[in-house]
């Protein structure tokens, strides 16, 4: 099984044999909590490259509502058991006080991508999104990352970070995993109730009815208010937006004549659930 290294000599001493031999270097960073779309990430990492480390650290400072840290799950043993079978390299899980040591001071703040969507919503969580992965990055000294698109602004979020600090990393965007009932898995999906893991499910099914209502030419304004008006009667409480935007730079459009995804983010039972498709 894979050794769980906790302190930053310990990571370091097992990443530089590694480098020393040229081996390329894959990280995985996580908040823990792994579900299948987790374990898609360590299977496309496994599969490109020599070595690979998961990370699992439950990050305070992205997390813009005490609550949500509180109550976000931690299931550390269970976690380790169900990477057992990927054999990978390391499991690298920092102590907060490795990770934030007394006197720490800097953040990573990415501009434009963060002002929309999450970024409006939930202020300052990609800053503390950028500023944590920009240490793994370096901590690990991984020569590729492995994200999701279920967290696509996230994704831009990090490329351009990458791209703007020359930080010597490939960042891999894989594919959102989902439940058979369409649901993407999500660790907060265990804080839904029975009942309203019944109706989670809707949140992708309006996407994909507003995806086919663009094919068939009707206009985006009009899908959208109907969407939101159906959410809303089935239980979802708030919803913070349903968008159509451009995949390369998330400004806004109405159309699908560039590359574009919708995006959505609601709040059912008092759990925050996202969600985005391309169209
Ligand atoms: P977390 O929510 O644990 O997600 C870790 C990674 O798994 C992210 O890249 C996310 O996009 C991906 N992921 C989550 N659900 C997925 C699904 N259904 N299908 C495919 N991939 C999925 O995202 C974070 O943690 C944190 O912000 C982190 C990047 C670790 C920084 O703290």
């Amino acid at each position: 099984t894979a050794p769980i290294l906790r302190d930053l000599p310990s990571l370091r001493a097992v990443t530089r044999d590694w480098h020393m031999a040229g081996e390329t270097v894959g990280v995985v960073p996580t908040m823990g909590a792994l579900h299948d779309g987790h374990l898609s990430l360590v299977a496309a990492a496994k599969k490109a490259c020599d070595r690979v480390i998961v990370t699992i650290f439950v990050n305070p400072k992205q997390f813009n509502n005490p609550d949500d840290l509180k109550n976000y799950p931690r299931t550390e043993e269970d976690d380790a058991r169900k990477l057992e079978r990927f054999k990978v390299d390391a499991l690298w899980v920092p102590d907060g006080d490795q990770m934030y040591p007394d006197g720490f001071a800097t953040t990573v703040s990415v501009a434009g991508l963060t002002d929309v969507m999450d970024g409006a919503y939930r202020p300052g969580h990609f800053d503390g999104v950028a500023t944590v992965v920009t240490k793994l990055f370096t901590q690990t000294a991984a020569t590729d990352a492995f994200f999701g698109q279920k967290d696509f602004q996230q994704l831009l979020v990090v490329r351009r970070m990458a791209a703007d600090l020359d930080l010597p990393i490939t960042v891999h965007g894989c594919p959102t995993i989902r439940d058979i009932d369409g649901l993407a898995l999500s660790s907060r999906n265990l804080l839904l109730s029975d009942r309203a893991r019944t109706l989670a499910p809707r949140l992708f099914e309006e996407l994909e009815g507003i995806a086919e209502g663009l094919k068939a030419g009707h206009p985006f304004a009009t899908l959208q208010d109907q969407a939101k008006d159906r959410l809303l009667k089935t239980g979802f409480t708030e919803i913070d937006y349903i968008d159509l935007r451009a995949q390369s730079d998330l400004t806004l459009v109405t159309d699908t004549t560039q590359p574009a995804r919708l995006f959505a983010a609601a709040y059912l039972a008092g759990v925050r659930l996202i969600d985005n498709i391309a169209v």
